[in-house]
């Protein structure tokens, strides 16, 4: 059990700290530091909010529930932050967990769609996470003048996560950072991006299926990460079985030779 009086023994900045705690928390939930913070972050969240920069405007688009904000607003590592959602019901939520905190005075909660609700300037980083890779890309669409002018955009894919790596860096972005985290057994992608105005296409396919910059960071769960890819295209061959009609002979070879070059990656 992680005490208060063991998190004061380090000296870590808050991010440092968070960090910390991540790691000593991998498969748990992190209700458990009570008296540090009061909302709830699970692994995933916990990653989200620790590439959260300090003392900058925040904006969580589909927000839903509100913790990641509410947590960093807690944790004074924030002072702002917009809590979008389309939905009612979510905003609703989150309007109770800011009540809950008594952070009425430093939020603003918006209703709409994506980064529709914001004007360029009004904040500094924005957070879309838990949505389809697809739709994170058409929310970026949808307001350029917002996407094109903040510092950073955190965006964590849950599925179609190399149309998202495809359309950032073809359409200007530049992806500064990626990480991976694990939930009740589940890997989570995170691209941290910003708008730079120029096109750096990956030189190979397999980039955007798999993040470089993973790689670059030796990214501690990137070896369970490439497995599980090797193990998806496995199943791909096993379920061809031994047909040999000429579509099949095609899906067979392409899902070898993405297994081939998936192991030459590390
Ligand atoms: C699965 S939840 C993710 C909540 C939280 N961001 C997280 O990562 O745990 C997806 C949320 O996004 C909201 N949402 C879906 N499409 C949206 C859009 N176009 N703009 C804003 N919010 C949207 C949903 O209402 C829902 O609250």
């Amino acid at each position: 059990m992680l005490l208060h009086e063991d998190v004061k023994k380090f000296e870590y900045t808050k991010i440092n700290f968070i960090k910390y705690v991540n790691t000593y928390n991998r498969s748990r939930n992190i209700s458990r530091l009570k008296g540090i913070s009061k909302v709830k972050l699970t692994n995933r969240l916990l990653k989200i909010a620790s590439l959260v920069s300090e003392n900058k405007r925040l904006a969580d688009i589909g927000t839903d529930h509100g913790y990641i904000p509410v947590y960093l607003l807690n944790e004074g590592i924030i002072d702002f932050a917009i809590l979008a959602d389309i939905n009612k019901g979510p905003l609703e939520n989150a309007r109770s967990e800011v009540k809950k905190n008594k952070l009425e005075d430093k939020v603003n909660l918006r209703l709409g769609s994506g980064i529709e609700v914001l004007k360029k300037g009004e904040v500094d980083e924005v957070i879309i996470a838990g949505m389809g890779g697809i739709l994170i890309g058409e929310l970026l669409e949808s307001n350029k003048e917002v996407a094109h002018s903040v510092d950073k955009l955190i965006l964590q894919p849950m599925q179609a996560q190399e149309e998202l790596r495809y359309y950032l860096l073809n359409n200007g972005y530049e992806i500064l950072d990626e990480c991976l985290e694990k939930e009740d057994f589940r890997l989570y992608e995170i691209i941290v991006a910003k708008y730079t105005g120029k096109n750096s296409p990956e030189e190979e396919e397999i980039y955007y299926e798999i993040g470089k910059k993973l790689i670059e960071n030796k990214d501690e769960l990137l070896t369970e990460f490439i497995a599980n890819k090797i193990k998806k295209y496995n199943n791909i061959i096993e379920k061809l079985g031994n047909k040999e009609s000429e579509a099949v002979i095609a899906k067979r070879k392409l899902a070898n030779d993405r297994i081939e070059r998936i192991k030459k990656l590390i």
